[in-house]
């Protein structure tokens, strides 16, 4: 097939990410944008414009999901998928997710502006809190798409002020049921996700795209502690039951855990510790810790969590109750090789280099691989840094990986009907 020649407008989509980094709880050049908060109800409404602008159809779905569809001149054949979220972690960074978003519906734009008629849909999705932020699961969107999460059990996860994911998503203004979110397998043909790499390989090596051959798998437990409290005066030493102690010793597990019982690439992370009653004169009764661990073996990871829950049992000799709870231990997702095939060839047209690799983050792609045959685009990132307002990645690096989105697409939507 003779590939559409794309024109990328890097200024207008540099504008478009600027723009979207404004909607959020912190100071520039911080961003952070949870769930159904303010800055994301205001960054929903900036991209359905953006989407209205470019002609696409639009719908949303009963956990919000957005959809915009680019209609192929053979509508009723399975579409084939693109996209990433714009929900950021606190005191995060502007192009983790957004550049799926912003640089898929550019690809999309750029695509139209050559006057070539995709034969299956292209559609652009934005998906439901990719991070774990508010309701301690992450990529929520595309688990329930995925048919990877139980509606029900869905609808009743907490966030921190105790409200339901189905009392935020209504406050939020989604309507239907959480039950009908579930696509169908054949609802895509295919999938592809651009995204920063969050690490520092293509930097380093001075390559422009990664071709993301597998996804690691996540897992993540809440340990929560409960000691005695008290007078930090008063109780003496011996008497104590501190349940910060007690999480210290758990804190310092993860990390020796990782570093010794598994492989070169686990890793374990405690990334959250709520600590009550928190003040400097009361002895700490109760603390939550939620703890990432993850590897690219299925099996390394899952010996590293039972290493990690024997580890947590012990702290439970200092006299404090222990609630273990795995909040999800997900397998990895590999490419699917007509995608990384597409992905591959449109590096070459453009003569970009190009390096298959493995994610290390999770992404919706994960639970996406689960619908159809599904696979990344890379590219680099400054220092390899991601999750701090100082993520960087530059307008040229951007401009590549929508080229190389724009013709993989391409080829994908002119596929051979599946
Ligand atoms: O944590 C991750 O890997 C992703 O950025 N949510
Ligand atoms: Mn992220
Ligand atoms: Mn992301």
């Amino acid at each position: 097939m003779t590939l559409p020649d794309v024109k990328v407008d890097s200024l207008c989509l540099s504008r478009e990410l600027e723009q979207l980094a404004s909607f959020s709880d912190a100071a520039p050049p911080a961003v952070t944008r949870v769930l159904f908060t303010e800055p994301d109800r205001q960054a929903r409404l900036f991209l359905k414009k953006l989407l209205a602008e470019a002609e696409l159809s639009i719908r949303e779905d009963a956990v919000g999901n957005l959809f915009a569809r680019w209609p192929g001149t053979e509508p009723a054949l399975p579409a084939v998928g693109t996209g990433s979220h714009t929900d950021a972690i606190p005191f995060s960074g502007r192009y983790d997710g957004t550049v799926g978003v912003l640089g898929g519906l550019e690809a999309i734009r750029a695509l139209k502006g050559t006057g070539w008629q995709p034969r299956r849909s292209i559609e652009l999705l934005m998906f439901t809190s990719e991070e774990p932020t508010r309701f301690g699961l992450g990529c929520l969107g595309s688990r329930l798409l995925s048919g990877s999460l139980d509606a029900d059990k869905a609808a009743q996860l907490k966030d921190g002020d105790g409200l339901t994911l189905e009392q935020v998503r209504r406050q939020a203004g989604c309507g239907g049921s959480l039950g009908d979110v579930r696509l169908p397998q054949r609802y895509y043909s295919a999938f592809v996700e651009l995204h920063i790499e969050q690490g520092p390989l293509l930097e380093r090596m001075q390559i422009a795209i990664g071709a993301v051959t597998a996804i690691a798998a996540p897992a993540a437990l809440r340990v929560q502690l409960e000691g005695e409290g008290g007078h930090a005066g008063a109780v003496l030493m011996p008497e104590r039951k501190d349940a910060l102690c007690a999480a210290a010793e758990i804190i310092l597990a993860v990390e020796a855990v990782a570093k010794s019982g598994g492989s070169a690439d686990t890793v374990a992370t405690t990334g959250v510790c709520r600590v009550h009653p928190g003040a400097i004169n009361s002895i700490p009764s109760q603390v939550t810790l939620e703890i990432d661990v993850r590897d690219i073996d299925l099996k390394k990871r899952d010996q590293v969590v039972k290493k990690l829950s024997d580890a947590i049992q012990d702290a439970s000799r200092r006299g404090v109750r222990l609630q273990v709870e795995l909040l999800n231990a997900d397998p990895p997702a590999q490419a699917g090789r007509e995608v990384l095939g597409a992905i591959q060839t449109a590096c070459q047209r453009l003569r970009l280099s190009c390096q298959p690799m493995v994610s290390r983050a999770y992404h919706d792609s994960l639970f996406m691989a689960r619908l159809c045959p599904t696979g990344m685009i890379f590219i680099p990132c400054k220092d390899g840094i991601s999750h701090r307002p100082d993520e960087y990645s530059s307008p040229e690096a951007i401009a590549n990986g929508v080229r190389v989105l724009a013709l993989t697409l391409a080829q994908l939507a002119e596929g051979a009907a599946r």
